[in-house]
């Protein structure tokens, strides 16, 4: 097959061109947010997550069909060993526009400097806390003096664009909304609220602690004066600038169903699934495919394309649901 690198040749049956893949390239973190995981998880075998080598066809082959974006993810991705080989590796690419990474910040501070020189542009940081016992409760594990040493650190470093993502909990961190917003605008750097998405079993009532993004647009906006950007990711974000400063606050609401036609993305699992949209469970298995063929990569090629018949048009997600919609966690498809 003759594919001339970098056109487009990712177009689905509803014409959406997808650029832009989110993989996740650890189910392992060393926090234990309690809306994303339960107490005791338990970790996949190391043989059955792509190996970073794995990781790495994949990216290229993306690439090669056009692809310009990819985020890196987790679990969290600087936990894997090796990860910044892969990081030099992807940023080394001739057409990839933009590697950005989504990160906890535990592991920030000692790897900003090699991040940045491999090429990444952009970092989102989880912080849904100011409070140290707060942050505790939430994480479990994190340690919030740490983070915010990554954080200073990134911001030190230069990244072109740093956002922090937080998800608000009713009766646990929502008390800190416009203290998030103003920490963002101190630091100049963006802040997204993210409402919480039924994945995954967690040991936490979400219908109780849900937060929707109105609440905390109609919160914000009685103080201060937001202007609506028109910029978008077509993704499930929108964003507002905060008048006479640099930050953008976005708000990402996974269960409004208008941004699904303008979707440009799919997920890659550390497991090697392709997940053709993060509400549903359409996917291929990319990793038989990569080990039953070592020295090619066209039944990858073949795969990849043909996954594009099968993206859904929108997903189906709603909290009110006591089980969740998608039993898969989000540090097993990446956030
Ligand atoms: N709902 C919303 N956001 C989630 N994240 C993890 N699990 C969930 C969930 N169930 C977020 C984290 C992090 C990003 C990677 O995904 O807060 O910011
Ligand atoms: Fe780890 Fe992120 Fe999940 Fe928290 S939300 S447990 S930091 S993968």
């Amino acid at each position: 097959m003759d594919i001339k690198l970098n056109t487009p040749r990712l177009i689905d049956q509803f014409g959406r061109t997808v650029d832009y893949i989110r993989l996740s390239i650890t189910d392992r973190c060393d926090f234990r947010c309690t809306y994303c995981m339960s107490e005791d998880m338990t970790f996949l075998p190391r043989n059955e997550v792509l190996s970073l080598e794995e990781c790495l066809r994949i990216v290229k082959v993306f690439v090669r069909l056009g692809v310009t974006k990819v985020r890196i993810t987790g679990g969290e991705p600087l936990v894997r060993k090796n990860a910044l080989w892969l990081f030099d590796e992807i940023g080394k690419l001739e057409h990839l526009n933009e590697l950005v990474l989504t990160t906890n910040g535990s592991q920030l501070e000692k790897h900003t400097a090699a991040l940045k020189k491999s090429g990444v542009k952009r970092i989102n940081i989880s912080l849904d806390s100011l409070k140290p016992e707060v942050f505790k409760k939430i994480t479990r594990t994190g340690n919030l003096k740490q983070v915010l040493a990554g954080l200073q650190a990134s911001i030190k470093a230069g990244f072109s664009g740093i956002k922090l993502n937080t998800v608000l909990m009713r009766g646990i961190n929502d008390d800190e909304t416009a203290d998030l917003v103003q920490f963002a605008i101190n630091n100049k750097i963006d802040i997204s609220f993210i409402e919480e998405m039924p994945l995954g079993k967690v040991n936490h009532a979400r219908e109780s602690t849900f937060v929707s993004n109105a609440d905390t647009l109609k919160l914000l906006s009685s103080k201060y004066s937001l202007l609506a950007s028109t910029e978008t990711t077509r993704g499930p974000a929108r964003y507002w600038l905060v008048a006479g400063t640099q930050t953008k606050i976005g708000f990402i609401s996974p269960h409004s169903h208008n941004f699904c036609e303008s979707c440009n993305r799919v997920r890659i699992t550390c497991k090697g699934e392709l997940y053709l949209c993060l509400g549903q469970e359409d996917k291929v298995d990319l990793m038989p495919i990569l080990r039953a063929n070592p020295n090619s990569d066209e039944p990858l090629v073949e795969a990849i394309l043909k996954s594009m018949s099968i993206k859904p048009k929108g997903h189906d997600f709603d909290h009110q649901r006591i089980e969740p919609a998608i039993v898969r966690f989000m540090s097993h498809t990446g956030g």
